[in-house]
Order: C-alpha cells, then structure tokens, then sequence
C-alpha cells in the first residue's frame, strides 16, 4: 500500500484564490489509474484554504466569534476542492470516497489527539481508494486549529507502514537549497535519514499557515524514522508520479528510511 500526497500547490494555484488545475489533476488521476496499486491519498488545501484560513487566523485557534464563520467558509471551500479532486478520480474509475478530517479527528494544541483510523482500514479492505485533505479541524485546547496534509501523512504512516510515501509537488524533489531562488542549487536524487538529517535545506522561504517546506522536511525526517521510504516528485512533469508508484526510474529525490 502506497500513501500519496497531492500538494495544494500541484492541485491549485496557490497565488490565485480557489484556483483547480483541472488539467493536472485530470493526467494524475489517470496516472493513479494506470498504476493499478492500492492508494490513500491526502491532498492538500492550497489556495482553497490558505488564504481563508490566514485571513480569519485559523491556526492561532478560537479567539473571537467572527472567526467562526471564517472557520465554516474554509471547510466549505477546502470540502469543494475535494470534491473536485473525486470527480476527476471517479471519471478514470477509481472508487474514491471522501474521508474529511473535520468530522473524524481531533487535535490538541495542534498535534493529534485521535483519528478514527478504522474507517480508512474499513474502506481500503473493500476496495475503495480513501481521500483526506487538509482541513480545518476542532482542538481539545485551541478551540479549533488546521490540520495539514503532512500530520495526516505522519499519522496515516504510522498506522498502515505503507511501502513508500510519495509526495507531489511542483519541484523535481529536493535541492541543497531553494531552487526558486538559487541557481546554484544541487538536485538530490538519492539520500539517506542520516544524510538527510545533516541537510539544511531551505526549500521554500514563503511560509504559509501550515509551515510550507519547512513542515515537510520535518514529515520526512519522522517518516524516515519509522524505516520507510519516501519519493518526491514533480506532478507537472508527466508519467513521473506512474513511474515512481510502480517503482521504475524516472527524476526524483528517494529518501530512504531507516531500513537503508
Ligand atoms: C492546509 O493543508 C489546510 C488548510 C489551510 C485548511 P496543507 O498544508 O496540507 O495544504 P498545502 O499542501 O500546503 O496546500
């Protein structure tokens, strides 16, 4: 079993509010298709749900009453973009079913304070492909705070111990440094938790409500911890997410956990 992260900025266009790449997504889904494997996938919220949820201070947690229907407007829009999302997986037939965080965990002063795991388990077993997504969420301490991709990821991996973990977004994987802004940076095609852990990379400078690359590079160390592997690729490339989910080469960075 493979779990997929579909990155907001893969799936939408972050600088633009409540932006779908319809046609990106459209070829992933066929790639997922294609690929024949057994599948949770996590999208993330993009321009769906940072700009609201930066807007109304969504991550600070409850601090006054206006915030609430900033709150409601963020699940709405981040629940479309799911939608969205199924709609393209259902047209190549794959049988996804929403599993929206909002409604089936909790956390406690942003970590995870539980997840109803048995709906995923229930559903994978009959064959259904589950879809979660960044959300905004109820906190036993907070009020109510943003439950990102990239906890779900930790989570999910930490209950099934899938084989690979596979990230997409809108770089070739991971560089020595932010590609976006330095010309010198190094691809890295293969490395260790070890390596890995030595690396100051500073991929993404723009921080959004959920850490951006930062938070990412954070999943990756605690994934790799509990020996399994993960791949990051470029979704925008195409055959590049086919060929990493039936383990053929193609670019890519491949972290790998503690096993190697
Ligand atoms: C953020 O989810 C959820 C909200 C802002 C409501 P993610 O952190 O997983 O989203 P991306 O991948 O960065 O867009």
């Amino acid at each position: 079993m493979i779990i997929l992260k579909l990155g907001g900025s893969i799936i939408t266009d972050k600088t633009k509010e409540n932006t779908f790449k319809q046609k990106t997504m459209d070829r992933l889904s066929q790639e997922i298709k294609k690929s024949n494997k057994k599948i949770i996938i996590v999208h993330g919220a993009g321009s769906f749900g940072h700009i609201l949820a930066k807007k109304h201070r969504l991550n600070d947690g409850y601090n006054d009453e206006g915030q609430l229907l900033g709150f409601s407007m963020t699940h709405s829009m981040v629940q479309k973009l799911n939608t969205m999302v199924l709609d393209s997986l259902h047209k190549q037939k794959i049988n996804a079913v929403s599993i929206p965080p909002h409604s089936t965990l909790k956390l406690n002063n942003h970590e995870l304070d539980s997840m109803d795991y048995d709906i995923f388990k229930k559903y994978l077993k009959d064959g259904f492909t589950p879809v979660t997504f960044g959300d905004v969420v109820l906190d036993e301490k907070l009020g109510f705070s943003i439950c990102s991709g990239d906890l779900l990821i930790r989570a999910l991996a930490e209950c099934f111990k899938p084989e690979k973990i596979v990230f997409v977004m809108d770089e070739d994987g991971l560089y020595s440094s932010n590609p976006k802004t330095d010309k010198n940076a190094e691809f890295i095609e293969k490395t260790t938790i070890a390596e890995f852990e030595k690396l100051s990379t500073k991929l993404d400078d723009h921080a959004d409500v959920t850490g951006g690359m930062g938070g990412k590079i954070e999943t990756i160390k605690i994934i790799s911890k509990m020996g399994i592997n993960t791949v990051l690729l470029n979704g925008n490339k195409p055959d590049r997410l086919y060929h990493v989910l039936v383990g053929e080469n193609t670019r890519c960075t491949h972290v790998y956990g503690g096993k190697k």
